[in-house]
């Protein structure tokens, strides 16, 4: 740091000759991106509680009631009446919280002191570094020829250390829903913790099912689910870093508690102690503003850009590898193989990623691209086929 300060135009122009570096989402070409532009309202509304702080909810009243109504909020959303929960940073510390609630649930009541969780190879990295930091042992999963979850796999994996099952609903690279149902069922029988990762896809199921979209069941509906990861920074439209988990018990919360003494409460069962209070306002604005209605519009529009490029890539020869079920559409070109492929569209601009299982080009549908964009992306593709 420099001994003397600077103006503050000095330093705002400095600060943008860094951000022209960055890709704007506007410009369309961000392709692979789970997440998107916020919406003008919900920025506002998150500049306005920058100052407010989670971390001690009795300083901060007005805003632990808001994210209490909007954990109701989302609850509902999943069938939930009274829901338990927080919005924390992402999906990753939402994973990471789940996760540390089933560890803590089943060495207090089961006793199992090396927990293992059953996570599906499609899961997101996230689980590996809650494993790592909670000290459990993954066993992995296998999918079935549809890359989702095999549920015999499940029941084979199951151990007398079990700790947790997870499965997806939307997952990271193809955007598919795992047989949640059977899943529940499996975790039940056993009295197994199961947590659902809808990071991407819980602000968009429950609207296409209002819309008529044949769906599986996912959420709390479903006896055996104990939480649900759910992203408002994703399909919500909320400001970075907004990310929400779902307890179905308070118990799983309370078996996190540590002694928070020098705060205004007397226990704290978040992983982050200081916390912002703008990601539950935003989050909470952005719902309001929208309603079931207005996500159900957004996520339609999304579909249907959704179809309209799978059948854009279909039309000049490329490969889709499955059926989209939500707003991801995966595909090959029948001799390029992917990663030359997203070189060669890197080159154009175009800002996309690969997804491992299978090797494939992944296009995350957000509501940034729009169909003009996909137009202009098909005709690169067309040239490159
Ligand atoms: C299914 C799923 N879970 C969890 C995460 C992690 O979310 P975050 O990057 O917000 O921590 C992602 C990120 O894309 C995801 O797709």
């Amino acid at each position: 740091m420099q001994d003397e300060p600077i103006d503050k135009e000095d330093i705002l122009k400095e600060l943008n000759d860094f951000h022209k570096l960055d890709y704007k989402y506007s410009e369309g070409r961000i392709l692979g991106s789970m997440c998107t532009e916020a919406h003008p309202f919900a920025k506002e509304v998150y500049c306005k509680f920058l100052d407010t702080n989670l971390g001690d909810p009795g300083l901060f009243k007005g805003t632990k009631h808001i994210e209490n109504e909007v954990i109701k909020s989302i609850g509902n959303l999943l069938s939930l009446e009274r829901a338990y929960g927080n919005i924390v940073t992402g999906g990753t510390e939402a994973n990471l919280m789940a996760i540390r609630a089933a560890r803590n649930h089943a060495r207090k009541y089961k006793g199992i002191k090396n927990g293992e969780i059953i996570i599906p190879s499609s899961a997101h990295f996230s689980f590996k570094k809650a494993a790592d930091m909670l000290n459990l042992k993954i066993v992995e999963a296998k999918l079935d020829e549809h890359y989702k979850i095999d549920v015999e796999s499940v029941r084979r994996a199951i151990s007398e250390n079990t700790v947790a099952i997870v499965a997806i609903a939307g997952t990271t690279e193809l955007g598919l829903i795992d047989p949640i149902e059977e899943i529940s069922k499996i975790a039940q029988e056993h009295n197994i913790y199961f947590h659902v990762d809808a990071a991407f896809g819980g602000f968009s199921i429950p609207f296409l099912k209002n819309l008529g979209y044949e769906v599986p069941v996912f959420d709390f509906s479903l006896d055996g689910v104990c939480s649900i990861t759910v992203d408002p920074h994703k399909m919500g439209l909320a400001p970075i870093p907004a990310g929400g988990i779902i307890f179905r018990k308070e118990e799983y919360l309370q078996v996190m508690a540590v002694d928070s003494p020098y705060l205004t409460v007397k226990t704290q069962s978040t992983i982050v102690g200081t916390r912002l209070g703008a990601s539950s306002a935003a989050t909470y604005a952005i719902m309001k503003y929208f309603g079931k209605n207005g996500y159900s519009k957004l996520v339609k529009s999304l579909m249907d850009n959704t179809y309209f490029l799978k059948e854009g890539l279909e039309n000049i020869g490329y490969d889709v590898v499955c059926e989209p079920e939500l707003n991801i559409v995966a595909f090959n070109h029948p001799e390029i193989e992917a990663y030359e492929l997203s070189k060669k569209l890197d080159e154009l601009g175009w800002k996309v990623s690969v997804a491992k299982c299978p090797i494939a080009i992944r296009i995350v549908l957000m509501n940034h691209i729009k169909k003009r964009h996909l137009e202009e992306l098909l005709e690169d593709l067309e040239k490159i086929y």
